[in-house]
């Protein structure tokens, strides 16, 4: 399994989202991560359907969008339908997980769980072999900038367990929140596959060169550690 780059464009100038992706894209970004909040779940307000649909008309790359928000169930057609490749929910407000993932996978979307910090990776157990990729964040959502809480390579390594464990080996960990130069090779160690980064790579100088960077680094962890 390779790694691969997800640039959070909630770090970059609204006014330009198009020349955000379009830069971090000649960096070699795999993915774009979209986020969006609904000041509900997480204490903060972004993006919706209309925006992912025109972010959409300009990305090469599928996008990863990820929802903070309370009641997913109810916007989940809307995001697939504006062209979301990739959606995560969080386990923390979903009483029907299972419900929501396949509904997900039947719009042809891959599924992912997200867990907050606070949230056991043994909310996961029960539906490790039905997700696409399970997302482990690794700051509190609600805001980019925010510092790296270092417990989480422990979850990345759990969360990778369970996932084995249910037989589910090929679908990857992504993490998400304060990842930099200076933690990306570490969380490759431990087994994340999706590193997001908003603020290392648009506060950048150089959003394309930093994502190229965040790549090289990824990439050489990866060949360091055991092949998986
Ligand atoms: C946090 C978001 C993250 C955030 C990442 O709630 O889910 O995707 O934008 O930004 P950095 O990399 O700056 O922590
Ligand atoms: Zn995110």
């Amino acid at each position: 399994m390779n790694v691969q780059i997800a640039p959070s464009i909630l770090s970059s100038d609204f006014a330009a989202l198009g020349a955000a992706i379009a830069a971090v894209e000649r960096g070699g970004a795999d993915l774009i991560h979209v986020d969006v909040m609904d000041g509900h779940f997480v204490p903060n307000l972004t993006i919706g359907p209309p925006v992912v649909r025109s972010l959409k008309r300009v990305a090469r790359v599928p996008l990863d969008v990820h929802l903070m928000i309370s009641d997913p169930d109810r916007f989940i057609d809307a995001f697939a339908a504006a062209g979301a490749s990739m959606m995560s929910v969080h386990v923390e407000v979903l009483p029907h997980l299972h419900r929501t993932i396949q509904a997900i996978k039947a719009l042809g979307v891959k599924a992912g769980v997200v867990l907050n910090p606070s949230t056991p990776v043994v909310a996961l157990e029960q539906v490790a072999a039905d997700v696409d990729f399970v997302l482990v964040m690794s700051v509190n959502p609600g805001f980019e900038g925010q510092t790296f809480i270092p417990r989480s390579e422990g979850k990345v390594a759990a969360v990778r367990s369970a996932l084995d464990r249910a037989g589910n080996v090929s679908a990857p960990v992504e993490i998400d929140g304060g990842i930099d130069l200076g933690n990306a090779a570490r969380v490759v160690a431990a087994g994340a596959r999706i590193l997001v980064a908003g603020s290392a790579i648009f506060h950048a100088p150089d959003p394309e060169r930093a994502t190229r960077e965040l790549k090289a680094a990824a990439a050489a962890a990866l060949t360091a550690s055991a092949p998986r």
